[in-house]
């Protein structure tokens, strides 16, 4: 479907004519250099650069000045919100497009003009370590929440729908390959993608990973027949970053625009082969020029509002608030009888401060940052509300005494939790249980296929770079797939006898996708789901618990009592067979039980 009017499409065929073949070629990769890169990454500002392409100077052509991501801009200081996972349990594609709005207006602020979000791959597993950066297991919720991300953003900068097709696992992610039937590609991995696109949305980014033998950035079908062909797609297909291809002339044949961040393979192959008639002219000029015809669609796009003071602004700020309350999902609030011999009592949620002396809040993750992984979504927030904060500052002025723990030592914490009226235990991950993954690259076998032997030392350089952007010292270990989906045992003990001290227990999970709960679940009266809920999190826990906002969030995909109901899922398989049902429907199929179903949630 076209996403231009006829004038921009003139303009844009005006503009492509009026450039060399030589510059239309040059338009194929991306500018960055990748030694300056790794010495940024490594240095004291340690942001994310613009990643330009595409410009056409001489001509008036800025280009792409581009930035990740879906939690908000990466770069520099940024609204840091609720991560997509949150925002679907909202279920509110309203608020979603604010959202949108919001990070875009953001990225025009840093300084760019594409925004590297929404992230639309299905959750297939629980356990795929980027989980949170998607909207969950059902393919129509995910395209309404992705088309209304970009309807928001694409208000301010282009979107780019990512990362087609099939990217769920993530730790293999530069090198699986996926088998999945036709029938199953169309009817469960690809529809959200195309809603997307019939949105609008200026760019897509092809996979690191392989489907059905052949590498997404350099696979025809995926990007030439169905994309571009079946859905009318107008804009332009990225590559994903360094790994993302591994040919230059297969990539731009089978379909490929652009090569990001910087032309490893993009370079004089693909013009030889343009000499020797192994990639035709059409091919490049299409590609100049739906880079082209974006471009132009953008340049006026925008109401000129992006002084750097609406970062972090406090409409962001409310905004944040909002959607991290909107996102948390009650998913057990029972009756507590307030002393023995009493009635069954009323529900222990929400809290009435008046009558409350103590609140216990105990646990690792209960007065730490924590706003999810430290891959290429991480947002700088400007200040991160814990948990802890946000309940001290609801609850200290109706002179509540506020008691925080963090759990390390079981009897001490279990002291605490009965010295108090009400225990709130904080648990689940952070960024080094799950999140994007940079320990397994350079892809083995990469770095030979690196053009000249100086760039066979950048994946290491980039690897050290990227530890050292995480602030981790060592072999690097953020990230990756959640091989077991219960929480950690400390943290399940922990629970366990806090439960036993406090019979007014509420446990507050923090996490980006589903959590095995049956050791504990059935022991705590009270149970809600914060996700990593943004730089606002905490104020927005105190206004759920305290029931300034009644809950209203809903599973975005289906908890279930055991792995064992869950499809298969080997982070170290070299092929995985992507089957027809996983989430609710497998369960349904297997006839069993969910802990928590699809679109479960309470309210008060
Ligand atoms: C990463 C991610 C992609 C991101 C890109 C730029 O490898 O897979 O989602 O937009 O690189 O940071």
């Amino acid at each position: 479907m076209a996403t231009v009017s006829p004038q921009v499409e003139s303009r844009a065929a005006e503009l492509l004519r009026r450039l060399t073949p030589a510059e239309r070629l040059r338009m194929l990769a991306g500018d960055r250099d990748l030694y300056r890169d790794m010495l940024d990454a490594a240095g004291p500002e340690r942001t994310a650069p613009l990643y330009s392409a595409a410009g056409a100077p001489r001509l008036g052509l800025g280009g792409l000045l581009c930035v990740d991501g879906p939690r908000g801009v990466a770069r520099g200081v940024s609204t840091c919100f609720p991560v997509a996972m949150a925002r679907a349990a909202a279920f509110d594609y309203g608020l979603e497009e604010r959202v949108g709005e919001a990070i875009g207006r953001e990225a025009r602020a840093h300084g760019a003009n594409v925004c590297l979000a929404p992230c639309l791959n299905l959750l297939r597993h629980p356990g795929w370590g980027r989980a949170q950066e998607t909207y969950g297991e059902n393919s129509q919720h995910i395209g309404e929440m992705g088309a209304a991300f970009v309807r928001g953003l694409q208000r301010h900068v282009m979107g780019c729908a990512k990362h087609l097709a099939c990217n769920s696992i993530e730790e293999s992610r530069f090198t699986v390959d996926v088998r999945v039937s036709p029938e199953t590609l169309h009817r469960v991995y690809l529809p959200h993608f195309k809603r997307v696109v019939d949105e609008g949305v200026a760019s897509v980014m092809s996979a690191y990973n392989s489907l059905n033998g052949e590498w997404c950035s350099q696979n025809h079908r995926l990007l030439t027949a169905i994309l571009k062909e079946e859905w009318g797609f107008d804009g332009f297909v990225m590559s994903d970053w360094v790994f993302g291809i591994r040919d230059g002339v297969a990539a731009v044949n089978a379909g490929l625009d652009l090569e990001m961040p910087s032309r490893i393979f993009m370079d004089d192959r693909v013009a030889k082969a343009l000499e020797r008639g192994l990639v035709s002219q059409s091919r490049i000029d299409d590609a100049a020029l739906r880079l082209i015809r974006q471009q132009v669609r953008f340049v006026s796009v925008g109401d000129g509002e992006y002084g750097a003071e609406i970062i972090a602004c406090d409409e962001h700020r409310a905004l944040a608030r909002e959607a991290a309350a909107k996102g948390v999902v009650l998913l057990k609030n029972e009756p507590v009888p307030r002393d023995e011999g009493d009635g069954p009592g009323r529900p222990l949620l929400p809290l009435d401060p008046r009558s409350i002396r103590r609140v216990a809040v105990i646990g690792r993750l209960a007065d730490v940052p924590n706003t999810g992984d430290r891959g290429s979504s991480h947002v700088k927030a400007p200040y991160v509300v814990t948990p802890f904060a946000g309940l001290r500052a609801a609850l200290t002025p109706f002179g509540v005494d506020m008691v925080h723990d963090d759990g390390s030592k079981s009897e001490r914490a279990s002291a605490v939790a009965a010295g108090a009226d009400v225990a709130v235990v904080v648990a689940g991950y952070d960024y080094r249980d799950e999140g994007e993954y940079m320990g397994r690259f350079p892809p083995a076998g990469f770095e030979k296929l690196l053009p000249r032997p100086p760039l066979r030392l950048v994946p290491k350089a980039l690897m050290a770079a990227a530890r050292l952007r995480r602030g981790q010292g060592g072999p690097l270990q953020g990230g990756g797939d959640r091989r077991s989906l219960t929480l950690h045992q400390a943290e399940e003990m922990l629970i366990e006898s806090i439960a036993a001290a406090n019979r007014r227990t509420i446990v507050v999970l923090v996490c980006g996708s589903a959590v095995l709960m049956e050791r504990w679940r059935h022991a705590v009266p009270g149970i809600l789901i914060l996700w990593y809920a943004g730089m606002e999190g905490g104020h927005a826990l105190a206004d759920i618990l305290l029931g300034a906002r009644r809950p209203s969030g809903r599973l975005p995909f289906a908890i279930p009592t055991s792995a064992d109901h869950l499809p298969s899922f080997d982070p170290d398989a070299a092929v995985v067979e992507y089957g027809e049902l996983h989430g609710q429907a497998l369960l349904d199929h297997r006839g069993v039980a969910a802990a928590y179903p699809y679109r479960f949630g309470l309210t008060y």
